[in-house]
Parts: C-alpha cells; structure tokens; sequence
C-alpha cells in the first residue's frame, strides 16, 4: 500500500526536521578556575562534529574577548597559547561550515553589533535572509556570512537588561534548528543557552557548570546532566542551573542519567584512531553478541513487538541507511532473507525519504546508524512510523535522536568510534543484523531450533576469528598498501554479499586515502567499466560467495586479461585462486551467513596503510565530520 499521507506528514513537521542543520559542536562553562583548557579538550572531542574553523569567547576582567582560527583545534590552541588568559566564563565552537567557507570571519563565536553577546550556534537558520531584510536595520554591517550573526543581532535588537527574555523573543522569530550557548556583557558570570531541534545539555561538573553539544566534550566527572530542548533556555553560573520554557517562563527540569561514559578519548598507543578501532572490532563484536544472545538464544532486550507480527502479519522488510550503515544493510539483506522467506529492500536514506516508498503496517522498517543523528535516516525513520510500519533501529549511541524515536532498539556496542571512517561500529552492525535475522527466523517459524542452535554456535567463535583475521592479514595489507598507494584509481569488485563487502571496501579507500576508488557487482564489468583496466590498474575482488565462485573468478581473469593486477579477498581454499601476478589474502572459515565480517577487515586495514603511505589525515579526512546532521 502507497503510503498517501507523507505530503501531509512533511507539512506537519517543524521546518528544521524538514531541512538542514548545520553540524557543529559547542561548549561552555562556569567554573571557579581558569575554564580555557577545558573549552580546548571539550572542542577536540567534539571534532567529530566538524573541524572546519574554531573559536572561544571568554570574559577576562569583565571584558569578552574572542579568538578563533581556521582549521582544527590545534590551530585554535597555537593561537590561544600566544597570550595569557585567565578567565572563568568562556563558550567555544568547532565549526563544519555550511553557510559561508571556513574563513576567520565566519567562525564562531559571533558578535553583536555593540558587544552585548557574543554567540556560538549549532544548526541552521533558515530564514536568515527574512530575518536580516525585515527585522534587522538595513544599513547594519554584518562581519560574516553565516546564518548565525543575525541571531546575535536580534538578542541586541530584543535586550532590555534582561537575556533570558531577548533569547525567549529572539528565538521566537527563528525558523530552523539551533543550539545556542552566549554570553552577555552586562552578566560576565553566566552562559545562557537555549536549543530547539539541535542537541544541548546542561551538566554539573565536579568544578562548575558546562553547556554542550555532547556530554562526553566534558572533562570533569558528570554529577547532574539535563537536556534543553524544544525551544527551552538556560543559564548557569559556577553553582546553579536555572531552567526556562521558550516564553521565558521559569521551569523546573527533570535531571537524567548522569552516568559518566568509560569509552575512552584516548588512542592508547597506537598511531591512530582508526588503527585502534579496527583493532577492538573482536571486543565490539562479542559485546553486541553478549547483549543480544542469552541462554542459547536470540533475545532482545529494546524491542517489544508482538509475537504475531512477524508469525502472521509481516510481508517486507525495508533497511534504511546511509554510507558504511547502508552497506550492512546491503549484506544484511541476503541474511534476513534467506532466514526468515520475508523480501527485504535496502534503501539509500536520502533517496528513500523523497520517494514513493511502499511502507505500511505490515512492513518492518529497520534504521541503522552509528550517531544516531544522521539527518536523513531519521527523517525516514518518521516518515516509517507515520505510516504504521513497525520499526527497530540499530544504534550505537546511546540517547541520539534516532534511538529516541525509535520504538524498538537493537543498540550496538561498539563504543565510542572516533575515527570519522567507521570500522568496529561497522562490524557491531553485522553482527546485530546476525542476531537480528535469527530471531525474526525464529519467530516466523522458518528457522528450527537447531538451526537456531547452529547459528548461535558460530556467532559465538565470531570475535576470535575477527581477532586471528586481524593478526594474519595485517602484513599482507601493508604489502598491498605499498602496491596501490601510487595509483589514482583502485577497483573493487564482488558478488551478492561480497559486492556489499566491495562497496565498503572501496568507501573505506576513498574516504581516507582519496584515491578515486570504485565497486562493481563483478557481472557489471564488462558492461562499460572494463575500458578503464589498464596495465597493472588495482582490481581488488571479494570472493566468499562459494555458489557463483566459479562465475567471479572468470570476471577476475577477463580483468586479468586486460592487465589488471588483482588481489582476491577470500575464505576459499588459497590452492584454487593462485595464479601468475595474483594476489590472495585468505580470512578463516565461517558460516556463509557471517563471512562478510571477515573479509571486511583486510579492506579495512589496506585502506589504512594506503592512505598512511599517501601521508593523509586518517582521522579526519578532508570536508567530512563523524556526524552528518545536514540533509
Ligand atoms: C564511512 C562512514 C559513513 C557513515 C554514514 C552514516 O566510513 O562512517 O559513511 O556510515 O555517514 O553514519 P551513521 O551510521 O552515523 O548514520
């Protein structure tokens, strides 16, 4: 059944659910000491959310001052250690530039015209321009091209002596989303802050107060944390948090769980982040596993939905996701389709959510994200639930948005993944959609116990295998790094599960080492791609699937043909593949079902050591942010 009310759904939702945001990441506090060094540690965790531009404003002898710089938080640092600051009041931003490039002038924070506030925002502003032409006084010399400075002068435009009234005014003219943390002049020993649609929390420190984007920016041990939504304002001082609803009425809020996450900021010894994640992908697997598996079962513990759905009512699973996610989607469907007989499509977020998608109440709608913030996925995620679909959600942040919403959870345990290329969140997702498949098997009836059984046997080997792949593979990877570090381009290629497994593979490669790098299902080839193969070019291919493995090894030999030097990832025995200039890098036996999570990682580690040989910012690879809050 079409689905007629989405028109109707879209016009219900507030405009900025509908468009974009701008990804940043903010942070203030009160403190009773110097708060510098903590702005500075709290923005380097919030690089995920951009790295574009930074800046602080601080008060010093109730004087705001600001200073900010294009680039990472290094730079800002550099900047900053060029002066001696001591000041108790200060609000920082890490910027990924939407609205104007990353200059000076358009990184945060930003001023009114007399001074009175000083800004920093995370979100977007939609009717920035109304804003400016009708509300604002014509001959008013902006300082940058951002969408946030009209805010700053509106606060000026709506002040009377009193902030918390001007923020009330202001945002009440706002369409968009935003997080906003601003210091006002006329109080050097408060931060205000106020949120709608964009992630801000309130926390006590051991040492002050602190407003931010992200509770784990904070350096200090949590001892009260709130959430400011919905147009809520706030304002802290080193010893108080007071809460007000979007008139600017006084209320009283709810404290959360302020337990303080253990998921370390650290790389712990090792090079980089990335290097670190890859290798706690046998820890990330077994914890996802051990919280969804309990006395030779699937169980799972955030989903509540009636027996009889999936036993009498389930016609089609749809999976929606973007980027690495989308590509656990891609494997997944072969699963859950050969284990539970139900058909099961794999969408592209940010195509799905403008098309005509077929979702009704006998479909379940399965969204897969790391952040739990990707704008796109969580606009098809409403649009699935305003029409009926069942939905489970697999998610590795804990109270993201995407996990909120969500009526059901599978949450991955990955922990905290810093590295903007995904490798262990990845890995926790497949091993979720194992447990997942398994149990919707169960429940429709078409898997047996033993086969339940049999399943659960070899989920169980799974993270020990991931750890012996790591280990074996790790040389070979450096070797082919080697070999195609100097290339421009590098193809990749596979069938079925395996061309899932390529397209991640290739994702990986580009997004790190920005070689040009390209999946095919193998049988495409020779339908146009094969005329860019030349002497010696990179054609990595993936070969698990034992059923067409006779068909993948002739599209290897018909690139061979033509020149390419080819490296086949593969579990199959090593004797049948070798031959002239190929390269065969071998991961253990699994399950068919569960093999993609070991051919994945020897890509994962040739990605790594290629873009480290190209000399690349592994980490944070250029124009890309961890969390892709923009539509
Ligand atoms: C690639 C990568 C991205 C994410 C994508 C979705 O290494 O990490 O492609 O997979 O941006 O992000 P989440 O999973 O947070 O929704």
């Amino acid at each position: 059944m079409f689905c007629i009310n989405k028109r109707k759904f879209f016009k219900l939702l507030p405009k900025s659910e509908k468009g974009m945001e701008e990804m940043c990441g903010i942070i203030g506090k009160v403190g009773e000491e110097n708060v510098i060094p903590q702005l500075i540690n709290g923005l380097k965790k919030l690089e995920y959310r951009g790295y574009d531009s930074a800046g602080v404003a601080f008060v010093e002898d109730d004087i705001i001052n600001r200073v900010r710089a294009v680039g990472k938080i290094s730079e800002l640092k550099k900047k900053l250690s060029q002066e001696v600051i001591e000041s108790r009041v200060g609000i920082g931003h890490t910027r990924w530039a939407t609205h104007g490039s990353p200059t000076e002038e358009n990184a945060h924070p930003h001023r009114s015209k007399n001074g009175m506030f000083y800004i920093v925002h995370n979100g977007i502003i939609e009717n920035s321009e109304e804003i400016k032409k009708n509300l604002l006084p014509y001959n008013l010399d902006f300082e940058s091209g951002t969408d946030t400075e009209v805010f700053a002068h509106l606060l000026e435009k709506y002040y009377d002596g009193e902030p918390v009234s001007a923020i009330a005014k202001a945002q009440a003219v706002l369409k968009g989303s935003y997080a906003f943390g601003l210091i006002c002049k006329d109080y050097p020993d408060v931060i205000f802050g106020a949120a709608s649609g964009s992630p801000l929390v309130v926390v006590k420190g051991e040492n002050g107060f602190y407003i931010a984007s992200d509770s784990g920016a904070i350096d200090e041990k949590t001892v009260e944390k709130y959430s400011v939504s919905c147009g809520e304002i706030c304002k802290i001082t080193s010893s108080a948090a007071e809460f007000f609803d979007p008139s600017g009425k006084a209320i009283k809020k709810q404290r959360e769980d302020s337990q303080n996450s253990e998921d370390s900021f650290e790389k712990e010894g090792y090079a980089h982040f990335m290097l670190k994640e890859i290798s706690e992908q046998p820890r990330a697997v077994k914890d996802t596993l051990d919280s969804l598996i309990s006395l030779g079962g699937v169980w799972l513990p955030h989903v509540n939905i009636d027996e009889d759905f999936f036993s009498e009512i389930l016609e089609k699973i749809v999976i929606v996701a973007c980027g690495s996610a989308y590509h656990t989607g891609l494997v997944a469907k072969h699963i859950i389709e050969k284990l539970t007989g139900v058909p099961c499509a794999v969408e592209i977020a940010s195509e799905f959510r403008y098309s005509h998608p077929f979702i009704d109440e006998k479909t379940l709608a399965i969204f897969v994200s790391q952040s739990g913030e990707t704008a796109d996925t969580l606009a098809c995620l409403r649009l699935a639930k305003h029409c009926g679909a069942q939905i489970i959600s697999i998610v590795n942040v804990r109270g993201s948005a995407i996990a909120k919403e969500s009526d059901n959870v599978i949450f991955t345990k990955a922990g905290r993944e810093i590295a903007v290329a995904t490798t262990k969140a990845y890995s926790a997702q497949l091993a979720a959609f194992y447990a997942l498949s398994i149990f919707i098997g169960r429940e429709k009836g078409k898997l047996s116990e033993e086969q339940e059984e049999k399943y659960i046997e070899e989920l169980s080997l799974l993270p020990q295998k991931i750890k012996e792949t790591l280990e074996t593979v790790n040389e070979n990877a450096k070797k082919f790094a080697q070999k195609i570090c100097k290339w421009d381009k590098v193809f990749f290629m596979g069938r079925l599960t395996d061309y899932a497994t390529a397209c991640e593979g290739s994702l990986k490669l580009k997004e790190i080492s920005y070689i040009n790098a390209q999946s095919y299902a193998s049988g495409e080839l020779k339908h146009g791609t094969i005329s860019l193969v030349e002497e010696g070019t990179p054609m990595i291919a993936v070969l698990g699937e034992s059923k067409i493995f006779s068909k993948t090894l002739s599209n290897i030999c018909e690139v061979e043909s033509r020149g390419a030097q080819v490296i086949v990832i593969t579990d199959i025995a090593k004797e049948n593949l070798l031959s002239g200039n190929r390269t065969v890098i071998s991961v253990p036996d699994t399950l068919s079902e569960f093999r993609q999570s070991l051919l994945v990682l020897p890509l994962q580690l040739i990605s790594y050591y290629t873009a480290l040989l190209r000399g690349c910012d592994i980490d944070q690879p250029k124009n890309l942010a961890k969390s892709v809050t923009v539509e």
